[in-house]
């Protein structure tokens, strides 16, 4: 995956996601049908230049992210998923993604280690970090890690409170529609060869020793396991809660 560089001054932190990514900076436009770009405004992954759907960039300070994060307290469904508890907790986010949940998590105050599989995400998010950082100081809270999450999970899984499971829904014309994010997420997946299975992931934490797992669904989605303790339902989505 090349990046392309839009100004010539490299700077440090993109010599670390090139590094990371082992990926090769370049000042020409490439014509290959994806790249990441770095401007002045960070780090963004490119599908199709001319579709804006199709590139990916995150902001925690604007946009839909920054609109969630600032009604924390409003989410009130991640926060009944949470359950009462005025102690700050440790959550595992093992399926970090966009961050958008963990942002939720670390705006209610609680620790969060997030595990991402993709590297072409982990650069993305973490430029995110790198320029939210200043601006939020819950992110002093966040321990983010660019790994599989089941092979983290064997070694910190003595320190966790919660566990938070949200993999990728199938795909559906209807949900595509919606969510350009989901759109370049699956995308980034495919590039990378991370398509896994999900049931087998799933069960990797739920046949461990949990305190409380929340596994967000699709709506409609078959029950995973027959245990569930609660749910909390949502219109499009719900948690079903394992203690
Ligand atoms: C639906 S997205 C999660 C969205 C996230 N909750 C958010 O708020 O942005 C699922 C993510 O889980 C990641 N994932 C799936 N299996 C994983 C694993 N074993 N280890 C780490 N990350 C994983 C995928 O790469 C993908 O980015």
């Amino acid at each position: 995956m090349q990046i392309y560089i839009k100004k010539e001054n490299i700077d440090q932190n993109i010599q670390n996601i090139s590094d990371h990514l082992e990926s090769n900076i370049v000042f020409d436009e490439p014509k290959k049908s994806h790249y990441l770009v770095y401007d002045s405004n960070g780090l963004s992954f490119i599908k199709d230049s001319k579709n804006p759907r199709e590139i990916l960039h995150i902001n925690f300070l604007k946009g839909a992210l920054g609109w969630r994060m600032k009604r924390a307290q409003h989410e009130s469904n991640l926060k009944k998923a949470l359950g009462k508890n005025n102690d700050q907790l440790t959550i595992f986010d093992a399926t970090a993604g966009l961050l958008t949940d963990t942002m939720i998590f670390l705006s209610l105050g609680h620790k969060v280690i997030a595990v991402e599989q993709s590297k072409i995400l982990f650069c993305l998010v973490s430029d995110a970090i790198f320029r939210a950082k200043k601006d939020i100081p819950e992110l002093k809270n966040l321990d983010f890690i660019n790994d599989n999450s089941i092979n983290v999970y064997k070694k910190k899984h003595q320190q966790l409170d919660v566990i938070y499971l949200d993999p990728m829904y199938p795909i559906t014309k209807k949900n595509i529609k919606k969510s350009g994010n989901i759109n370049a997420i699956t995308k980034i997946l495919k590039l990378e060869n991370l398509e896994n299975n999900e049931d087998e992931f799933i069960s990797s934490f739920m046949e461990s020793n949990y305190k409380k797992i929340i596994l967000k669904r699709p709506l409609k989605s078959k029950k995973n396991y027959s245990n569930i303790n609660y749910q909390v339902i949502g219109k499009t989505t719900r948690f079903d809660i394992y203690l």
